[in-house]
């Protein structure tokens, strides 16, 4: 099998581009190297390319040509939620752009199987209950709207030329394989608590009277290990498929863990001690996300084999590894 993998040097691209590695498939990288690290996927040729910009259809066709590639994995994106609130048309010239681009370039090139990351945002408030696919889909940002409207894209793609594309609907990802860098964007909380830890700081709770057993945030944390197992269970399930189908998917574990919690695991993990510090919520914020992940499981036979500790200690070593200390 060939792969092209957009955003392979990401953080989570990187991750399934080893994956792929190790089993012996063929991969070949394009990123444009603005979020993405190349020292994340040593050994590997990267096409530095920005695909958002038109004048890369041309270009990523003959690419997908010459290297005669069968899949393509499509991470390639900005995710800042805040960011995308302040400049909502730049997100949706960089991750619709993207996606519309690599589309006519696999359409040219007669590439039919596409793996599209897509995100919880897209189902904006939920109620609390485990959020399966069939809810409603209602943005409350625009980079949930990018990747909302992306997954129609890719449904529209099938019933006009017959691609076959998956949406991966990915929960809350943390955690790292022992051998690759971590998350560098530190706006997520299991980054920002151990920056705060690195500044000798107490981590920071944002709101303690949500309707939950402890009053703070609930959420589905998935290892970004077992996140990238499941594109390859995607990808090989596209084998089997007709033109023309498409699917979307949650990638959860399907249980909750509460910001105090977390910090519990952190203290537990790290051998810090740490009081975390109450503060006011932050705007936008639902009480709990958590996945169903009954329909991955039952259809793809995927589900997540890591849980919460495991995912914060690999968090944690990959974190002491990239700022030069020993790992614990
Ligand atoms: C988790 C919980 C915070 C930092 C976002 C996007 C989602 C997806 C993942 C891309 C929340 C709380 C955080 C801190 C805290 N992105 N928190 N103290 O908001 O669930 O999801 O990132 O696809 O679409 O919305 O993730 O990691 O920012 O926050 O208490 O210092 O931790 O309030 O409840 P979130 P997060």
């Amino acid at each position: 099998m060939r792969t092209l993998v957009t955003g392979g040097a990401g953080f989570i691209g990187a991750h399934v581009v080893d994956l792929l590695r190790q089993r012996g498939d063929d991969v070949v990288i394009v990123d444009d190297l603005v979020t993405g690290l190349a020292e994340r996927v040593p050994g590997i040729v990267i096409h530095e390319m920005d695909i958002a910009d038109t004048a890369s259809v041309a270009p990523l066709t003959e690419l997908l040509r010459a290297e005669r590639i069968d899949s393509v994995i499509h991470f390639a994106a900005r995710k800042q939620v805040f960011e995308s609130m302040q400049r909502p048309a730049w997100y949706v010239q960089q991750n619709l752009g993207s996606l519309a681009n690599l589309l006519l370039a696999m359409e040219g090139a007669g590439v039919r199987r596409l793996v599209f990351s897509s995100s919880a945002s897209v189902y904006g408030t939920t109620e609390g209950e485990a959020i399966v696919e069939s809810d409603p889909t209602v943005p409350v940002n625009p980079y949930g709207e990018t990747k909302l409207v992306g997954e129609h894209l890719v449904a529209a793609a099938g019933a006009a030329w017959g691609l076959r594309g998956v949406s991966l609907r990915y929960f809350n990802v943390a955690g790292a394989a022992s051998s690759l860098l971590g998350d560098r964007a530190v706006l997520n909380l299991v980054p920002m608590v151990f920056e705060r830890l690195d500044a000798g700081e107490s981590p920071l709770v944002f709101g303690g009277d949500y309707p939950t057993p402890d009053g703070s945030c609930v959420r589905d944390y998935v290892h970004v290990s077992d996140l990238a197992d499941a594109h390859l269970a995607t990808l090989d399930d596209l084998e089997q498929r007709a033109d023309g189908w498409h699917d979307v998917y949650n990638v959860g574990t399907g249980t909750g863990t509460s910001v105090l919690e977390i910090a519990r695991i952190v203290r537990e993990v790290t051998g810090i001690e740490i009081a975390p510090e109450l503060r006011p919520r932050r705007a936008g914020d639902p009480a709990i996300v958590v996945a169903s992940a009954a329909k991955i499981e039952r259809e793809l036979g995927w589900r997540a084999r890591r849980d919460i500790t495991e995912i914060i200690a690999s968090a944690w070593n990959a974190h002491r590894a990239n700022s030069g200390e020993h790992a614990v």
